[in-house]
């Protein structure tokens, strides 16, 4: 199994990377520390994760203590939905440079395939019932030509989508300079998307699983803004437990190794020294075509994160998932 993926421009991004969802400033200072320790090199964030500024403080000392040398770490960042305009983009990674301490990231992308309004405050715009209300008029192709220009400038070194359906990628793809090079994508056994990833890849744009252990215990941060849900905990799932079993691994283990094996990058998020550590040992043992198998016939077509809900398609029947998501 590949410790990269090669991207279409040739670039390499390590197949595990660290998740920083979810995690407070704290938290993530020191998992980040632990983190490079262990060895991990591709760490993934966003500005709606609120945190670039404390990863950014270790990363400086890392990279000024001549630890670790600036392209040996693979830094992914996001437009958030708030800025997905094209005018923002470029403003918007400019202030995750100067969170993050650093001149360039090597993989910038889209977070989200529509925007989110904003009254002036700052807060989410609501529609008459109380629902975040999305920019009807978001337009990927434009956001795009100002994606490829931070390549020119040297402020990105590669630049793709995430939570892009098929359909979207396909319209990117006939209306780009510059390919996507990575969609980042809610995927684990419950939620394969298989007919997505393998789009992808015949397109040559690499794929990102996140939530790949299930993100447990998420919807109890998120319930508020009704976006999210729990699943059942992956990692107690009978069949993932009996293959971890028969190889002296970890639940958590198997359902990574699930993801790397089909050409797929996984950011399992952990703050926990030990699990962080485990989430990187996946490498010293193989699943057999039959144990894959198993782990494949799981899917459940169940979301963590349902975007369809949070935009209020199931109270809104009208709406559909274009006129939603894309002009
Ligand atoms: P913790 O940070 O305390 O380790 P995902 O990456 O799918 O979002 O899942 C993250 C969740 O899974 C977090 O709650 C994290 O908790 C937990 N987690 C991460 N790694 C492991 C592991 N190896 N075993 C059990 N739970 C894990």
């Amino acid at each position: 199994c590949k410790k990269f993926l090669t991207f279409n421009n040739g670039e390499k991004m390590p197949v595990i990377g660290i998740g920083t969802w979810q995690a407070s400033d704290e938290e993530i200072e020191s998992a980040i520390d632990e983190a490079l320790e262990a060895g991990y090199r591709h760490i993934d964030t966003a500005p709606v994760y609120r945190n670039e500024k404390a990863i950014g403080r270790v990363l400086k000392r890392w990279l000024d203590s001549g630890k670790v040398k600036r392209e040996e770490l693979f830094i992914v960042t996001k437009v958030p939905p708030v800025s997905n305009r094209p005018h923002e983009v470029e403003p918007t990674i400019r202030k995750s440079l100067a969170d993050l301490e650093l001149e360039y990231v090597d993989l910038y992308l889209v977070h989200t395939p529509f925007t989110i309004n904003i009254n002036e405050d700052g807060s989410f715009k609501l529609d008459k019932d109380d629902l975040i209300e999305v920019d009807v008029t978001t337009d990927h192709a434009a956001i795009w030509v100002a994606m490829e220009a931070l390549v020119e400038k040297g402020l990105t070194k590669s630049i793709g989508i995430s939570n892009f359906s098929k359909d979207q990628l396909a319209r990117l793809l006939k209306n780009c300079k510059i390919r996507p090079a990575n969609n980042q994508i809610e995927h684990h056994v419950y939620l394969q998307q298989r007919d997505l990833v393998e789009f992808c890849q015949s397109e040559n744009v690499t794929v990102t699983a996140y939530s790949p252990l299930g993100s447990k215990g998420i919807a109890k941060f998120n319930s508020g803004a009704g976006i999210v849900r729990d699943l059942p905990d992956l990692m107690d799932i009978p069949e993932v437990k009996e293959v971890a079993a028969a190889h002296g691994k970890t639940p958590a283990q198997v359902l990574l190794r699930w993801i790397i094996d089909t050409g797929v990058c996984a950011i399992p998020k952990s703050t926990n020294p030990d699990r962080l550590k485990l989430n990187l040992n996946v490498f010293d043992f193989e699943l057999t075509a039959k144990e894959v198998a198993k782990l494949s016939s799981l899917d459940q077509n169940i979301r963590i994160c349902d975007f369809a809900f949070f935009h209020g398609v199931e109270r809104h029947p009208e709406f559909t998932f274009k006129n939603q998501y894309t002009n």
